[in-house]
């Protein structure tokens, strides 16, 4: 029901702000939680953009203050801010920095929290479960901050993480979204299409990264959006590398190298065309043809596949056969 989803709202922005005050306010707050950051090069107002925050290692910092303002256990719970065992309830995020994600309109709908630990012992981030306001296959992380410059470039960067959000929004560039880990679905790819037809993948420089990657490119073409990808150097995330340099040079490294999906795959597949075996290439263009088999619209498809012909140096005939083939197998 509305009056359900509205409380739900309420007590996830009472959270929000609860967060934000230990970060900046509480002596634990101020010196872990902010040291953290700003060790991590977020400025104030980068901080205070995504509104991020700090929950106290405490078992029930949140619970405590939440009662005592009058909200309800219930309430705290189905928006997913604290757990029980038996009749026991508790804080969900503790001694963690805060990361509030939001929807379109900018309200708080759940939240990703990072341990300051480096031990392995616990997850490095949990997140919020699944609430009525809370889908996570549907909503991007940024989005909010993101939509309007979006529209005005024309273009949307989608990346893995937080934290390459928001380094890549304090570099200048704000049109960025983040699939947070998981695999990039349908309703994503429609929320960034009603504000542009262009996405450029960034995606960690290891061999996860570059998996993903590939499954989010072959879900943007099905989804009839132009896609195109960037590659970083081994081990480097676009938070990392963006730090290496100044924010004129990292814009510039994003334009110069964003490849189209074909030239992308062609380079990853054959290691940057250094790998010539014939068993390996016949491969590469059985994986690229899969994926233009995927393209809705016909005119791109024989667009593609002439480019695909004269980047591998095979008969655009042939290509096209197989790829007609390809698409009957799928009707
Ligand atoms: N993620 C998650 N749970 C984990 C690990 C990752 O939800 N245990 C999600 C987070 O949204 C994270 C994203 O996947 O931002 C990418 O993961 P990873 O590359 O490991 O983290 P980074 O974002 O690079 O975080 P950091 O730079 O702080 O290590
Ligand atoms: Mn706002
Ligand atoms: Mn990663
Ligand atoms: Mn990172
Ligand atoms: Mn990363």
């Amino acid at each position: 029901a509305q009056n359900e989803r509205d409380s739900l709202f309420i007590i996830l922005n009472f959270a929000s702000e609860f967060f934000k005050k230990q970060l900046f306010q509480s002596e634990e707050g101020k010196s872990i939680g902010l040291s953290y950051f700003k060790e991590r090069g977020f400025n104030e107002q980068t901080i205070k953009t995504f509104e991020l925050g700090y929950s106290l290692d405490q078992w029930d910092g949140l619970l405590k203050e939440a009662k005592s303002k009058g909200y309800s256990e219930d309430i705290l719970e189905k928006a997913g801010l604290i757990l029980r065992q038996e009749n026991k309830k508790y804080d969900r995020f503790r001694g963690r920095v805060m990361f509030p994600i939001q929807n379109v309109a900018g309200k708080v709908i759940a939240f990703g929290a990072r341990t300051l630990r480096s031990d392995k012992k616990q997850p490095k981030y949990i997140n919020s479960p699944e609430t009525d306001v809370y889908h996570k296959s549907n909503i991007l992380y940024g989005i909010h901050q993101a939509r309007q410059a979006i529209r005005n470039e024309d273009l949307c960067y989608l990346v893995e993480g937080y934290t390459d959000v928001i380094s890549m929004h304090q570099a200048g560039v704000h049109n960025v979204v983040a699939s947070s880990g998981t695999s990039l679905t349908k309703e994503q790819i429609q929320l960034i299409s009603r504000y542009t037809k262009n996405i450029t993948v960034l995606y960690d420089g290891d061999s996860a990264g570059i998996k993903a990657s590939f499954r989010g490119i072959d879900m943007i073409l099905e989804n009839d959006l132009d896609v195109r990808a960037v590659v970083f150097p081994d081990g480097q995330d676009p938070d990392s590398f963006s730090r290496t340099m100044t924010s004129d040079a990292f814009q510039e490294y994003l334009k110069s190298n964003a490849r189209d999906f074909i030239t992308f795959k062609t380079d990853i597949l054959t290691d940057g065309g250094k790998q010539t075996d014939p068993t390996k290439k016949v491969q590469v263009i059985r994986d690229i043809i899969e994926s233009i088999s995927l393209i809705p619209d016909g005119i791109k498809r024989s667009v593609y596949v002439s480019a695909s012909a004269n980047l591998l140096d095979v008969e655009e005939q042939v290509l096209l056969s197989e790829l007609n083939k390809l698409i009957i197998q799928k009707q």
